[in-house]
């Protein structure tokens, strides 16, 4: 291979230590030229694979490298990933990618209920605090994850007591956790995950501890409580399962909307909400239409929309790194391609940064064995095709107004 590398843009530039635009496509398999699209289109199973792969191997690239959080800003778009302190703490190299690219960090998991208090009133912010101190040295914003959830929670709460004591232990732990952090925080993920349409119930909310114990309600006192704890966090319902077509995402759209707009009609001080976007296309089709319908209907509430979580999962997708890396990319431009229409849309966050540090080498490894490539940077921090996917579609998105 050329000892130029790099993937080209409309600028002629070339990102050190990345390949050409040219050598991209060929390695892509397919040696084709963008001038092919129209004839393969249809012929996906020629090519022996999905319509992904066809769409993203002859995917030029528009933008010159640059930091993610910069091609963001250019539109007054807030880009940020995920990362676990330990991660930082041990990998100077990752934390270097971590204060290029993130305007915005948020802790992996160093904020969640077990980590913050596992003792009832006994609180931890040592980790947290380590990763708000390097959000401010590197001019970062900061974001907490996530206040309530049905994971990740200490072994005693909600556990044999009654409504009252369930109510006093989910507003103390709200409580204590958001005033610790106010006036730092960008935005609050107050309750995450509470929608789950296969339990059954009319609202569709999933049968959680805090639902058995305290009711629906719940969910309205964690964000009145959030708000009284730091009036300036952006408060966050965060939610998955509502990115492809399908009746499981119908479904969970149709919940989420319901919830959304109760909550805006109780006057419950939500204030965004926050799309995963774990993104699996080996498993449904995507279907832009639905996407930027329902973005539309929740802003037509009042709330931002955020994208939480972006990965893509490469579980199901070809053994060949070039091959895999350009079908991913293509899950991320047609992604954010839809869902950045909406100026509404303000904030696009990654869950991890590079493929050396992600959840999905433990949670949703491959069959094959080989490593998992879900992220905007390889293992060795190079800029994959999905970094650039990214860039165009924050070039492609309209500018948001300054914020
Ligand atoms: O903290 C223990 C550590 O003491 C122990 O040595 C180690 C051994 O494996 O486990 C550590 O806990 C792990 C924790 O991550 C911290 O690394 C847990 O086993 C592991 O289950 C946990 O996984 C996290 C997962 O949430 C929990 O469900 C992932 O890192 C994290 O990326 C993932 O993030 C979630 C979001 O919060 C919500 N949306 C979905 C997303 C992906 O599942």
């Amino acid at each position: 291979m050329s000892a130029r590398r790099g993937v080209t843009n409309s600028r002629g530039a070339v990102a050190p230590g990345q390949m050409t635009r040219r050598e991209f496509v060929r390695l892509a398999g397919f040696g084709a030229a963008a001038g092919l699209v129209p004839a393969l289109a249809g012929c996906d199973s020629a090519l022996g694979n999905s319509s992904w792969a066809l769409r993203s191997a002859t995917k030029t690239f528009l933008s010159a490298f640059q930091p993610l959080k910069a091609g963001a800003g250019d539109k007054n778009i807030l880009f940020g990933a995920a990362a676990g302190q330990w991660a930082l703490q041990a990998d100077p190299a990752f934390a270097t990618q971590i204060a290029t690219h993130a305007g915005l960090l948020v802790p992996e998991n160093e904020l969640k209920w077990e980590t913050v208090e596992p003792q009832p009133d006994t609180f931890n912010f040592t980790p947290g605090d380590w990763l708000a101190d390097f959000a401010t040295q590197h001019g970062q914003k900061f974001r907490g994850h996530t206040l309530v959830w049905h994971q990740q929670l200490p072994t005693w709460a909600g556990v044999g007591v009654t409504g009252a004591e369930a109510a006093q232990q989910l507003t103390n732990h709200i409580a204590k956790t958001v005033v610790h952090y106010a006036g730092r925080m960008h935005s609050w993920d107050v309750v995450n995950e509470a929608i789950n349409p296969r339990d059954g119930r009319a609202d569709y909310l999933r049968n959680t501890v805090w639902l058995q114990t305290i009711g629906p309600d719940y969910i309205d006192l964690a964000f009145r409580t959030a708000a009284a704890a730091d009036p300036a966090a952006v408060l966050v319902y965060n939610d998955y399962g509502m990115e492809y077509d399908g009746s499981d995402a119908d479904a969970r759209r149709a919940g989420i909307l319901q919830l959304l707009t109760r909550l805006k009609a109780a006057g419950t001080p939500v204030h965004a909400l926050g799309i995963q976007a774990h993104l699996d296309p080996g498993i449904t089709s995507f279907d832009a239409g639905k996407l930027v319908t329902f973005i539309r209907a929740v802003a037509d509430l009042g709330l931002k929309i955020f994208i939480t979580e972006l990965d893509v999962i490469d579980q199901r997708l070809p053994a060949d790194v070039a091959t895999r890396d350009s079908e991913v990319a293509g899950v991320y431009a047609e992604f954010l391609g839809a869902a950045l229409q909406d100026p509404a849309v303000t904030t696009v966050l990654t869950w991890g940064l590079s493929d050396r540090y992600t959840w999905l080498s433990n949670f949703r490894p491959r069959s094959d064995g080989l490593p998992v490539r879900p992220l905007p940077l390889d293992s060795s921090f190079q800029a994959k095709p999905a970094l650039y996917a990214m860039l165009d579609a924050f070039q492609a998105a309209a500018p948001r107004p300054a914020s």
